[in-house]
Order: structure tokens, then C-alpha cells, then sequence
């Protein structure tokens, strides 16, 4: 058990220095998968006044939203705009993108 608690902190260290080519990634993403049409090329200027801003956000915060708003568990009438964006983005790239919000 000690061992596994172990090797998960190593892992969340490890996500840590990589931070930097996860938040590459996160930017191209949040381009090739149209989010800035939305939520701004800057992530921090919607489009519409209702629309949430994402820069700066906590990652473990940020993930969760996208993985409810994908499933459906997140559910009113501003997901229903971002929800059929969500088929195309898998966890991984949802992973990158709430790595690189969390930088901003
Ligand atoms: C068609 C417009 C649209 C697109 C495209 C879009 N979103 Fe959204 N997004 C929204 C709206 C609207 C909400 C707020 C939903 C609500 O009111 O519950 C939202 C909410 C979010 C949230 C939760 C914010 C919070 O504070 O709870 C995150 C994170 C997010 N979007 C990330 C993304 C990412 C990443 C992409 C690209 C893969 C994306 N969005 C694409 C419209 C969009």
C-alpha cells in the first residue's frame, strides 16, 4: 500500500517537470480543438458574457468540468454549446489542456 501511495506522488512529481511540454501541447490543443472559439485565443476572453473564463483555473478543477461536461453529468444550457466539441477531445488531451489552463 505504502508503495503505491509512493509511486503515485512520483508520478504527480514527474507530471510536474514535464509541465512544460504538457502545456505546449494543452496550447495546440485548445487551438486544434476550436475551444478558443469560445473561450477566447487567450482562454480569459469569451465570446459571450456567459461563457466561463478558463485562464489560471485549477487543472484537477478544469478536468473534471470537461469530463462531466463530455459525459453529460455537467448538465444546463450553456453545456449543451460545448458538449458535442467534447466526442473529439480524448482524456489525455483533456489532461494536457487542464495543465496548460492552470499556467495561464
Ligand atoms: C461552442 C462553444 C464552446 C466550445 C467550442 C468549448 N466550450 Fe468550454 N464551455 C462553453 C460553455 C458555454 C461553458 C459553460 C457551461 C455551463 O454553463 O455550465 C463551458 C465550460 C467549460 C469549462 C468549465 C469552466 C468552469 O469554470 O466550470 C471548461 C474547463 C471548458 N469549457 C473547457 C473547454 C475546452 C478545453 C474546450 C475545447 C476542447 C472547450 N471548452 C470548447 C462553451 C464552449
Amino acid at each position: 500500500m505504502k508503495t503505491l501511495v509512493l509511486s503515485a506522488s512520483a508520478a504527480v512529481l514527474s507530471l510536474g517537470m514535464i509541465g512544460s511540454a504538457a502545456a505546449a501541447d494543452g496550447a495546440a490543443l485548445f487551438k486544434s480543438k476550436t475551444c478558443f472559439s469560445c473561450h477566447g485565443q487567450d482562454a480569459n476572453t469569451p465570446i459571450m458574457p456567459m461563457y466561463p473564463k478558463l485562464a489560471g483555473q485549477s487543472a484537477d478543477y478544469a478536468l473534471n468540468q470537461m469530463k462531466d461536461i463530455k459525459s453529460g453529468a455537467r448538465n444546463n444550457g450553456q453545456t449543451a454549446a460545448m458538449k458535442g466539441i467534447m466526442a473529439m477531445v480524448s482524456d489525455d488531451e483533456m489532461k494536457a489542456i487542464a495543465e496548460w489552463l492552470s499556467t495561464l
